[in-house]
């Protein structure tokens, strides 16, 4: 993921963030980290052995703080050796199984932690937030930045305990057998860890512009697979083959730019290793020809060294993952810090809504907009009352309802709804008593009668067979091979455009709210099937209060009180007849709808 073309800005992170995680399972960590140290210290003795070893069979002393005991402690037995070696062995097996366990667990809770929160944190965010992100991106999110952070929490933070101790330890032994020759030896150690990191920062590169790349081809294929009814149709076969070509000959020279580098790095690290082996031998060859150290101490210094050269590796790789682990938990803090504007808290308690709105002088622009989308609307809607909103495209229908939903927040004016401010209510309250049918449907892919009783604290079949028969569906859902229990969406049935809609406006009455949102929600659906639904919910008792918008105007003839909204303004309000008197906008495009229906032979339009 690019974060210069991100939509998410993100935030800086610092290790005060990854603090509450540690904390979090620091029984753990300390366990691990204990584990952990035991492990390295249990690494000094083969090659200690190996050196006693070879200097028992030769008759030869040690020297050395830690040989001399150990070959004091042993004996200087063959056998006894053997069997500590053997002993060593066993108990490392065992003991890095366990930091393994406490590190590998600690960094699967940190992940599920993380992604819950983000989960979390995504449901509370505002409509505002959702316009700017991108859905691939917090996809991303979820996915890439969390497993950095993972990383970087459990196999980047055992890495650099680990470094660290066995650095000491190995660097202790090896200072006990002859300090000159770690003195040569170290100069050429603080060379690899930045070795190994630039080659790693390289990978990490080149893996981004390949994972970019999948993105790039993945999103052209399920774009093909999903349109392919245009593509035929406007034979645009070859282009897109062509397109796909393209793509595909990017990734493969992605692909190999990453090859060089993975296939750079062991080789290279074996060179290394082997030129410091040399200069060991070459240096510790004269001192044992000097006499200063025996020829098992040289064996167990080689020995020795090579070990050296693993948290020396190590060292580059826990840089690079720290970075990326950072960058990555900057980027969620950018999602997890981001402020949402509605409070989930309501100064006051109120029990049920009655369904009376006032819009009172209500002005809003949306960010990012330079023109207002609503200028100074004020309008009283009585409860149970039937309210329709129409007016040409762009003309600030949907806003008015968003505003009242507050899915924005109001700059000027103010809603009330039985008398209390939206903004006082809690957005539970609000919504709870606001059945709201935006203009776009959307159907889980889950059975007609689970889709139904959605925000049903469980099914309760009458209330969602009642819906149905509201929104005049229930006939058609009968029909379905399985009835009720029809599984939608993907691997289930898909219904017409209209079903769709008065399937969700279903789910809308299910809840039966005081009040209701309709935002052209009923556009597939043909006039003379909307008419009805719409004097269904006036026979309901309590009358439900009914905000409804659309475009096809006899649809809502029957409306107690109809607003023309022209630019975001009122253009002229009243009932049916008083707007047709009028002889204004409503009056003209009235008239002309009916002459177009008069025209297609289309039915009585009343
Ligand atoms: N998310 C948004 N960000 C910025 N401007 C928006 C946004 N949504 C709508 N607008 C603008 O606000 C104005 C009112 O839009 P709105 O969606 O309320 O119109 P509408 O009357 O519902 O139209 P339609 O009949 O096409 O649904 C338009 O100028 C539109 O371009
Ligand atoms: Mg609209």
């Amino acid at each position: 993921m690019n974060s210069s073309s991100s939509s998410v800005s993100p935030d800086s992170a610092s290790l005060v963030d990854i603090l509450p995680f540690l904390r979090a399972y620091k029984v753990r960590y300390f366990f691990g980290i204990l584990v952990l140290i035991l492990v390295d210290v249990l690494e000094l003795i083969p090659p200690l052995l190996i050196s006693i070893t070879i200097d028992t069979l030769q008759g030869l002393p040690s020297s050395g703080v830690l040989a001399t005991t150990l070959r004091r402690f042993s004996g200087g037995e063959i056998g006894v050796i053997l069997w500590i070696f053997l002993g060593a062995i066993f108990l490392q097996w065992i003991l890095r199984y366990l930091w393994r366990i406490c590190f590998f667990f600690a960094q699967e809770y940190i992940a599920r932690d993380i992604r819950r929160r983000y989960y979390y944190k995504l449901l509370e965010l505002d409509t505002d937030f959702y316009t700017k992100a991108q859905t691939g991106e917090l996809l991303s999110l979820a996915s890439n930045d969390v497993d950095a952070v993972r990383m970087m929490m459990g196999a980047g933070f055992l890495l650099f305990v680990d470094t660290l101790c066995y650095f000491c330890f190995v660097l202790f032994l090896l200072i006990s057998w002859n300090v000159e020759l770690t003195f040569y030896l170290a100069l050429t150690l603080p060379f690899l860890p930045f070795v190994v990191l630039y080659i790693s920062r390289k990978i990490h590169f080149h893996f981004k512009k390949v994972q970019q790349q999948l993105a790039v081809i993945s999103a052209h294929a399920q774009e093909t697979f999903s349109g392919i009814g245009v593509i035929k149709n406007f034979l645009r076969e070859p282009q897109e083959i062509q397109r796909f070509h393209r793509e595909n000959q990017d990734y493969l020279r992605y692909n190999l730019d990453l090859a060089k580098y993975q296939s750079l790095f062991w080789p290279f690290m074996a060179f290394v290793v082997s030129l410091q082996s040399l200069l060991v031998l070459w240096i510790g060859g004269q001192f044992v020809q000097q006499g200063e150290m025996s020829s098992g101490e040289l064996v167990g210094f080689i020995y020795a060294m090579w070990l050296l050269t693993w948290p020396a590796i190590a060292l580059g790789w826990t840089m690079s993952m720290y970075q990326k682990g950072m960058a990555s938990l900057g980027r969620l803090k950018g999602v997890l810090g981001h402020p949402s504007s509605f409070s989930l808290e309501s100064s006051v308690s109120v029990v049920s809504l009655r369904g009376k709105i006032d819009f009172s002088g209500v002005c809003f622009t949306y960010p990012q907009s330079s023109h207002s989308a609503l200028e100074n609307i004020t309008l009283r809607v009585e409860p149970g009352q039937t309210v329709a909103l129409v007016g040409a495209t762009g003309s600030g229908k949907s806003t008015l309802m968003r505003l009242l939903l507050r899915l924005y927040s109001v700059q000027e004016g103010e809603i009330r709804v039985d008398g209390f401010s939206v903004e006082e209510l809690s957005l539970a309250q609000l919504r709870r008593s606001i059945g709201y049918m935006p203009q776009e449907t959307f159907l889980f892919s889950m059975t007609v009668e689970e889709n139904i009783a959605f925000g049903l604290e469980g099914v309760d079949f009458g209330v969602v067979e009642r819906a149905a028969r509201l929104a005049c569906i229930h006939e058609e859902i009968e029909a379905l091979p399985e009835r009720y229990r029809t599984r939608l969406g993907e691997k289930g049935v898909n219904l017409s455009g209209g079903q769709k809609q008065r399937l969700a406006l279903a789910r809308t009455l299910a809840m039966s709210p005081p009040i209701l949102v309709l935002d052209d929600c009923l556009c597939a659906v043909d006039p003379q099937t909307e008419r009805r639904i719409l004097a269904n919910l006036r026979t309901l008792c309590p009358r439900p209060t009914i905000l409804v918008s659309t475009h096809r105007l006899h649809t809502v003839q029957d409306a107690d009180w109809i607003v023309v909204l022209e630019g975001g303004q009122i253009l002229e309000q009243g009932t049916h007849d008083q707007l047709l008197r009028r002889g204004g906008w409503y009056a003209h495009t009235y008239r002309q709808q009916q002459l177009l229906q008069c025209i297609e032979g289309g039915p009585d339009v009343g």
